[in-house]
Protein backbone atom coordinates (compact mmCIF):
# COMPACT_ATOMS: atom_id res chain seq x y z
CA UNK A 1 0.00 0.00 0.00
CA UNK A 2 1.38 3.35 -0.97
CA UNK A 3 0.94 6.08 2.28
CA UNK A 4 -0.41 9.28 1.33
CA UNK A 5 0.64 12.57 2.99
CA UNK A 6 -1.33 15.49 3.62
CA UNK A 7 0.01 18.42 5.48
CA UNK A 8 -2.45 21.03 6.85
CA UNK A 9 -2.47 24.31 8.85
CA UNK A 10 -4.26 23.46 12.06
CA UNK A 11 -4.89 27.43 12.08
CA UNK A 12 -6.80 27.32 8.16
CA UNK A 13 -10.41 28.17 8.38
CA UNK A 14 -11.40 25.08 6.09
CA UNK A 15 -9.57 22.25 5.35
CA UNK A 16 -10.78 20.84 1.69
CA UNK A 17 -7.56 18.99 1.61
CA UNK A 18 -9.30 16.64 4.22
CA UNK A 19 -12.41 15.82 2.16
CA UNK A 20 -10.30 12.96 0.03
CA UNK A 21 -8.90 11.38 3.51
CA UNK A 22 -12.47 11.78 5.02
CA UNK A 23 -14.32 10.02 2.38
CA UNK A 24 -11.64 7.04 2.21
CA UNK A 25 -12.47 7.09 6.21
CA UNK A 26 -16.01 7.16 5.51
CA UNK A 27 -15.39 3.99 3.20
CA UNK A 28 -13.06 1.46 5.35
CA UNK A 29 -9.37 2.94 5.10
CA UNK A 30 -7.18 4.01 7.86
CA UNK A 31 -6.27 7.49 8.26
CA UNK A 32 -3.87 8.75 10.90
CA UNK A 33 -4.24 12.47 12.19
CA UNK A 34 -3.36 14.65 14.58
CA UNK A 35 -5.29 15.37 18.50
CA UNK A 36 -4.53 17.19 20.95
CA UNK A 37 -2.95 14.21 22.80
CA UNK A 38 -1.21 11.99 20.50
CA UNK A 39 -1.71 10.96 16.83
CA UNK A 40 -4.63 8.84 16.28
CA UNK A 41 -5.14 5.83 13.97
CA UNK A 42 -8.48 6.08 12.44
CA UNK A 43 -11.07 3.94 11.11
CA UNK A 44 -14.95 4.24 10.73
CA UNK A 45 -15.91 2.44 14.24
CA UNK A 46 -19.29 1.71 12.48
CA UNK A 47 -17.15 -0.62 9.84
CA UNK A 48 -16.19 -4.21 11.14
CA UNK A 49 -13.68 -4.95 8.56
CA UNK A 50 -11.98 -1.45 8.89
CA UNK A 51 -11.64 -1.97 12.86
CA UNK A 52 -9.94 -5.32 12.89
CA UNK A 53 -7.51 -3.84 10.58
CA UNK A 54 -6.69 -1.14 12.99
CA UNK A 55 -5.50 -4.23 15.34
CA UNK A 56 -3.34 -5.85 11.86
CA UNK A 57 -1.72 -2.28 10.78
CA UNK A 58 -0.49 -1.73 14.70
CA UNK A 59 0.29 -5.70 15.60
CA UNK A 60 -2.22 -4.95 18.52
CA UNK A 61 -3.47 -7.76 20.62
CA UNK A 62 -7.25 -7.86 19.98
CA UNK A 63 -8.29 -8.04 23.61
CA UNK A 64 -7.21 -3.95 23.94
CA UNK A 65 -10.35 -2.35 23.29
CA UNK A 66 -10.33 0.86 21.42
CA UNK A 67 -11.61 4.61 21.80
CA UNK A 68 -14.09 6.07 19.64
CA UNK A 69 -13.41 9.58 18.45
CA UNK A 70 -16.59 12.14 17.90
CA UNK A 71 -17.04 15.24 16.89
CA UNK A 72 -20.22 16.38 17.92
CA UNK A 73 -22.43 15.69 20.66
CA UNK A 74 -25.24 14.57 18.81
CA UNK A 75 -22.75 11.71 17.94
CA UNK A 76 -22.90 10.66 21.54
CA UNK A 77 -26.22 9.63 22.09
CA UNK A 78 -26.43 6.76 19.51
CA UNK A 79 -23.21 4.97 20.83
CA UNK A 80 -24.09 4.70 24.76
CA UNK A 81 -26.50 3.83 26.79
CA UNK A 82 -27.21 6.60 29.21
CA UNK A 83 -26.51 10.16 28.98
CA UNK A 84 -26.35 10.56 33.31
CA UNK A 85 -26.21 14.56 34.48
CA UNK A 86 -22.62 13.86 35.87
CA UNK A 87 -21.55 13.30 31.97
CA UNK A 88 -23.05 16.43 31.16
CA UNK A 89 -21.44 17.96 33.85
CA UNK A 90 -17.85 16.30 32.44
CA UNK A 91 -18.14 16.86 28.98
CA UNK A 92 -19.49 20.88 29.41
CA UNK A 93 -16.36 21.12 31.51
CA UNK A 94 -13.88 18.90 29.40
CA UNK A 95 -15.10 18.67 25.93
CA UNK A 96 -13.26 18.47 23.39
CA UNK A 97 -10.28 17.55 25.56
CA UNK A 98 -8.30 15.16 26.76
CA UNK A 99 -10.66 13.58 28.36
CA UNK A 100 -11.95 9.82 27.68
CA UNK A 101 -15.16 8.15 29.24
CA UNK A 102 -16.04 5.06 29.39
CA UNK A 103 -19.79 4.05 29.22
CA UNK A 104 -21.83 0.78 28.89
CA UNK A 105 -22.05 0.49 25.17
CA UNK A 106 -25.49 0.45 22.78
CA UNK A 107 -25.89 -2.74 20.46
CA UNK A 108 -24.55 -0.70 17.35
CA UNK A 109 -20.82 -0.35 18.89
CA UNK A 110 -18.78 -3.37 17.33
CA UNK A 111 -17.05 -5.81 19.59
CA UNK A 112 -14.33 -5.62 17.37
CA UNK A 113 -14.16 -1.85 18.92
CA UNK A 114 -15.05 -3.41 22.52
CA UNK A 115 -12.73 -6.27 22.74
CA UNK A 116 -15.95 -7.95 23.82
CA UNK A 117 -16.66 -6.16 26.79
CA UNK A 118 -20.46 -4.04 27.76
CA UNK A 119 -18.57 -0.57 27.78
CA UNK A 120 -17.41 1.78 25.47
CA UNK A 121 -14.79 4.43 25.61
CA UNK A 122 -15.53 7.66 24.08
CA UNK A 123 -13.70 11.35 23.50
CA UNK A 124 -14.02 14.64 21.82
CA UNK A 125 -10.57 15.64 20.79
CA UNK A 126 -9.38 19.39 20.90
CA UNK A 127 -7.76 19.25 17.91
CA UNK A 128 -9.26 21.47 14.88
CA UNK A 129 -7.75 18.91 12.22
CA UNK A 130 -9.26 15.87 13.78
CA UNK A 131 -12.80 17.65 14.90
CA UNK A 132 -12.77 18.56 10.70
CA UNK A 133 -11.89 15.07 9.64
CA UNK A 134 -14.47 13.21 12.22
CA UNK A 135 -17.22 16.10 10.84
CA UNK A 136 -15.98 15.52 7.09
CA UNK A 137 -16.59 11.87 7.26
CA UNK A 138 -20.08 11.73 9.06
CA UNK A 139 -19.10 8.88 11.29
CA UNK A 140 -17.37 7.83 14.32
CA UNK A 141 -13.87 7.57 14.57
CA UNK A 142 -12.18 4.56 16.48
CA UNK A 143 -8.50 5.43 16.95
CA UNK A 144 -5.74 4.65 18.69
CA UNK A 145 -2.36 5.98 19.52
CA UNK A 146 -0.95 5.61 15.83
CA UNK A 147 1.98 3.56 17.00
CA UNK A 148 3.25 -0.10 16.24
CA UNK A 149 1.67 -1.66 19.52
CA UNK A 150 4.70 -1.37 22.62
CA UNK A 151 6.59 1.30 20.63
CA UNK A 152 6.08 5.21 21.96
CA UNK A 153 2.78 6.94 21.31
CA UNK A 154 3.65 9.63 17.87
CA UNK A 155 3.47 13.03 18.62
CA UNK A 156 4.67 14.23 15.24
CA UNK A 157 3.83 12.91 12.05
CA UNK A 158 7.37 11.78 11.02
CA UNK A 159 6.53 9.38 14.28
CA UNK A 160 3.60 8.08 12.59
CA UNK A 161 5.53 7.59 9.23
CA UNK A 162 8.14 5.57 11.22
CA UNK A 163 5.85 2.76 12.03
CA UNK A 164 2.99 3.18 9.72
CA UNK A 165 4.24 3.82 6.21
CA UNK A 166 2.97 1.71 3.51
CA UNK A 167 0.51 -0.38 6.01
CA UNK A 168 -2.25 2.82 6.25
CA UNK A 169 -3.74 5.15 3.63
CA UNK A 170 -3.04 8.49 5.04
CA UNK A 171 -0.80 10.53 7.18
CA UNK A 172 -2.36 13.71 7.67
CA UNK A 173 0.25 15.75 9.31
CA UNK A 174 -0.76 18.72 11.48
CA UNK A 175 2.45 19.51 13.82
CA UNK A 176 3.50 18.42 16.75
CA UNK A 177 0.42 17.25 19.54
CA UNK A 178 0.13 19.90 22.28
CA UNK A 179 -0.89 17.69 24.82
CA UNK A 180 1.79 14.80 24.33
CA UNK A 181 0.49 11.97 26.38
CA UNK A 182 -2.84 10.25 25.91
CA UNK A 183 -5.92 10.88 27.75
CA UNK A 184 -7.19 10.52 30.94
CA UNK A 185 -9.54 7.34 30.79
CA UNK A 186 -12.32 8.08 33.36
CA UNK A 187 -15.05 4.71 33.95
CA UNK A 188 -18.19 6.36 34.79
CA UNK A 189 -20.43 3.11 34.74
CA UNK A 190 -19.17 3.40 38.86
CA UNK A 191 -19.46 5.71 41.53
CA UNK A 192 -17.65 7.99 42.13
CA UNK A 193 -15.69 7.29 38.63
CA UNK A 194 -12.36 5.45 38.33
CA UNK A 195 -9.65 6.57 36.45
CA UNK A 196 -8.27 3.72 34.66
CA UNK A 197 -5.29 5.52 33.17
CA UNK A 198 -4.12 9.33 34.01
CA UNK A 199 -3.75 12.21 31.40
CA UNK A 200 -4.20 15.58 30.39
CA UNK A 201 -7.31 15.88 32.66
CA UNK A 202 -5.95 15.51 36.37
CA UNK A 203 -7.72 13.43 39.17
CA UNK A 204 -8.35 17.08 40.75
CA UNK A 205 -9.80 18.42 37.82
CA UNK A 206 -12.50 15.50 37.23
CA UNK A 207 -13.17 15.83 41.02
CA UNK A 208 -13.72 19.55 41.17
CA UNK A 209 -16.83 18.32 38.41
CA UNK A 210 -17.85 15.20 40.18
CA UNK A 211 -17.18 15.41 43.60
CA UNK A 212 -15.48 12.36 44.39
CA UNK A 213 -12.71 10.21 42.22
CA UNK A 214 -10.88 7.19 42.92
CA UNK A 215 -7.14 5.99 41.00
CA UNK A 216 -7.31 2.44 39.86
CA UNK A 217 -5.33 0.37 42.87
CA UNK A 218 -2.41 -0.31 39.90
CA UNK A 219 -2.20 3.51 39.88
CA UNK A 220 -1.22 3.21 43.52
CA UNK A 221 0.19 0.13 43.93
CA UNK A 222 2.36 -0.84 40.47
CA UNK A 223 1.74 -4.99 41.82
CA UNK A 224 -2.35 -4.30 41.15
CA UNK A 225 -4.29 -6.04 38.06
CA UNK A 226 -5.03 -3.08 36.50
CA UNK A 227 -8.57 -3.35 35.13
CA UNK A 228 -8.40 -1.16 31.64
CA UNK A 229 -7.36 -3.74 29.16
CA UNK A 230 -4.36 -1.53 27.67
CA UNK A 231 -2.54 -0.56 30.70
CA UNK A 232 -1.43 -4.10 31.08
CA UNK A 233 0.88 -4.29 28.35
CA UNK A 234 4.58 -2.94 28.85
CA UNK A 235 3.93 0.39 26.99
CA UNK A 236 5.58 3.81 25.51
CA UNK A 237 8.94 1.77 25.71
CA UNK A 238 11.85 2.43 23.78
CA UNK A 239 14.16 -0.29 22.06
CA UNK A 240 16.98 0.37 25.00
CA UNK A 241 16.27 -0.18 28.69
CA UNK A 242 15.01 2.85 30.56
CA UNK A 243 16.21 3.18 33.68
CA UNK A 244 13.60 5.92 36.61
CA UNK A 245 15.97 7.50 38.67
CA UNK A 246 14.31 9.18 42.16
CA UNK A 247 15.31 10.36 45.08
CA UNK A 248 17.77 14.07 46.44
CA UNK A 249 19.26 15.21 43.36
CA UNK A 250 22.45 15.02 44.23
CA UNK A 251 22.13 11.48 45.04
CA UNK A 252 20.15 10.58 41.96
CA UNK A 253 23.08 12.67 39.74
CA UNK A 254 25.57 10.87 41.80
CA UNK A 255 23.82 7.65 41.05
CA UNK A 256 23.63 8.13 37.24
CA UNK A 257 26.66 9.16 36.30
CA UNK A 258 28.60 6.19 38.17
CA UNK A 259 26.16 4.31 35.63
CA UNK A 260 27.07 6.18 32.94
CA UNK A 261 31.18 5.72 33.83
CA UNK A 262 30.23 1.66 34.04
CA UNK A 263 27.98 1.56 30.66
CA UNK A 264 30.79 3.19 29.35
CA UNK A 265 33.51 0.80 30.06
CA UNK A 266 31.16 -1.93 28.75
CA UNK A 267 30.71 -0.04 25.59
CA UNK A 268 27.22 0.58 26.07
CA UNK A 269 25.60 3.85 24.90
CA UNK A 270 23.73 5.75 27.17
CA UNK A 271 21.87 9.01 27.58
CA UNK A 272 20.42 10.72 30.42
CA UNK A 273 16.87 12.45 30.03
CA UNK A 274 16.62 15.13 32.90
CA UNK A 275 15.50 18.99 34.00
CA UNK A 276 17.22 21.59 31.90
CA UNK A 277 18.81 22.96 35.36
CA UNK A 278 20.23 19.38 36.00
CA UNK A 279 22.10 19.19 32.45
CA UNK A 280 25.23 20.10 33.88
CA UNK A 281 25.44 17.78 36.51
CA UNK A 282 26.16 14.78 33.88
CA UNK A 283 29.67 15.46 32.90
CA UNK A 284 30.01 11.98 32.41
CA UNK A 285 27.74 11.36 29.47
CA UNK A 286 25.13 12.51 27.35
CA UNK A 287 22.13 14.80 28.75
CA UNK A 288 19.28 15.68 27.07
CA UNK A 289 16.77 18.32 28.72
CA UNK A 290 12.59 17.17 28.84
CA UNK A 291 12.13 20.28 29.97
CA UNK A 292 11.84 23.05 32.84
CA UNK A 293 11.99 21.77 36.79
CA UNK A 294 8.59 22.58 37.93
CA UNK A 295 6.89 22.35 34.17
CA UNK A 296 5.22 19.02 33.79
CA UNK A 297 3.41 20.40 30.67
CA UNK A 298 6.76 21.16 28.65
CA UNK A 299 7.93 17.49 30.17
CA UNK A 300 4.15 15.75 28.73
CA UNK A 301 5.17 17.32 25.87
CA UNK A 302 8.36 15.88 25.13
CA UNK A 303 8.62 12.70 26.52
CA UNK A 304 7.72 10.22 23.96
CA UNK A 305 9.77 12.10 21.33
CA UNK A 306 12.73 12.22 23.69
CA UNK A 307 12.06 8.24 23.65
CA UNK A 308 12.28 7.76 20.30
CA UNK A 309 15.21 9.94 19.88
CA UNK A 310 17.07 7.75 21.84
CA UNK A 311 16.00 4.87 19.76
CA UNK A 312 16.93 7.13 16.40
CA UNK A 313 20.44 7.12 18.38
CA UNK A 314 20.55 3.36 18.95
CA UNK A 315 20.85 4.23 22.70
CA UNK A 316 21.10 1.37 24.88
CA UNK A 317 21.08 2.10 28.62
CA UNK A 318 18.66 5.35 29.17
CA UNK A 319 18.24 6.76 32.60
CA UNK A 320 15.47 9.51 33.12
CA UNK A 321 14.91 12.12 36.61
CA UNK A 322 11.55 11.41 38.07
CA UNK A 323 8.99 14.47 38.44
CA UNK A 324 6.52 14.64 41.69
CA UNK A 325 3.47 12.94 39.97
CA UNK A 326 1.59 15.96 40.75
CA UNK A 327 -0.83 17.34 38.12
CA UNK A 328 -0.36 16.21 34.69
CA UNK A 329 2.93 14.71 36.38
CA UNK A 330 0.84 11.66 37.20
CA UNK A 331 0.35 10.70 33.94
CA UNK A 332 4.11 11.54 32.74
CA UNK A 333 5.32 9.11 35.41
CA UNK A 334 3.10 6.41 34.23
CA UNK A 335 4.34 6.46 31.27
CA UNK A 336 7.87 6.70 32.31
CA UNK A 337 7.68 4.30 34.99
CA UNK A 338 5.91 1.72 32.64
CA UNK A 339 8.82 2.14 29.84
CA UNK A 340 11.08 1.47 32.76
CA UNK A 341 8.97 -1.80 32.94
CA UNK A 342 10.03 -1.77 36.85
CA UNK A 343 13.55 -0.28 37.17
CA UNK A 344 12.37 2.39 39.17
CA UNK A 345 15.43 2.97 41.32
CA UNK A 346 14.85 5.24 44.89
CA UNK A 347 18.49 6.52 45.85
CA UNK A 348 17.39 8.31 48.85
O1 LIG B 1 -5.34 10.45 23.82
C1 LIG B 1 -5.78 9.35 23.51
O2 LIG B 1 -6.59 8.71 24.20
C2 LIG B 1 -5.29 8.75 22.17
C3 LIG B 1 -5.78 9.65 21.04
C4 LIG B 1 -5.47 9.11 19.68
O3 LIG B 1 -7.16 9.91 21.19
N1 LIG B 1 -5.75 7.40 22.01
C5 LIG B 1 -5.24 6.38 22.72
O4 LIG B 1 -5.78 5.15 22.37
O5 LIG B 1 -4.39 6.50 23.56
P1 LIG B 1 -5.12 3.76 22.83
O6 LIG B 1 -5.89 2.72 22.10
O7 LIG B 1 -3.66 3.81 22.61
O8 LIG B 1 -5.49 3.65 24.34
C6 LIG B 1 -6.83 3.44 24.74
C7 LIG B 1 -6.87 3.03 26.20
C8 LIG B 1 -6.33 1.65 26.41
O9 LIG B 1 -5.63 1.62 27.65
C9 LIG B 1 -7.61 0.81 26.47
O10 LIG B 1 -7.45 -0.38 27.18
C10 LIG B 1 -8.56 1.77 27.18
O11 LIG B 1 -8.24 3.04 26.62
N2 LIG B 1 -9.96 1.46 26.87
C11 LIG B 1 -10.60 1.53 25.69
N3 LIG B 1 -11.87 1.12 25.80
C12 LIG B 1 -12.05 0.77 27.09
C13 LIG B 1 -13.15 0.25 27.85
N4 LIG B 1 -14.32 0.00 27.29
N5 LIG B 1 -12.96 0.02 29.16
C14 LIG B 1 -11.76 0.28 29.75
N6 LIG B 1 -10.69 0.76 29.10
C15 LIG B 1 -10.83 1.00 27.79
MG1 LIG C 1 -1.68 3.47 22.68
Amino acid sequence: MVTKYIKIDPRAEDMPELEEAAKALKNGCLVAFPTETVYGLGANALDREAVRSIFEAKGRPTDNPLIVHIAEMDMLPSLVREITPAVKKLTEAFWPGPLTLVFKKSPVVPDEITAGLDTVAVRMPDHPVALNLIKKSGVPVAAPSANRSGKPSPTLAAHVAEDMDGRISYIIDGGPCRVGVESTVLDITVNPPLILRPGGITPDMVKNVTGAVRLDSNLVKSTEKPKSPGMKYTHYAPAGDVYVVAGKQENVSGWINEKIRQDKKSGLSCVVIAATEHLKQYPAGTAISFGSIGDPDEVAANIFRLFRDCDSMGTEKIYVESIPKEGIGLAVMNRIEKAAGGKIIQVG
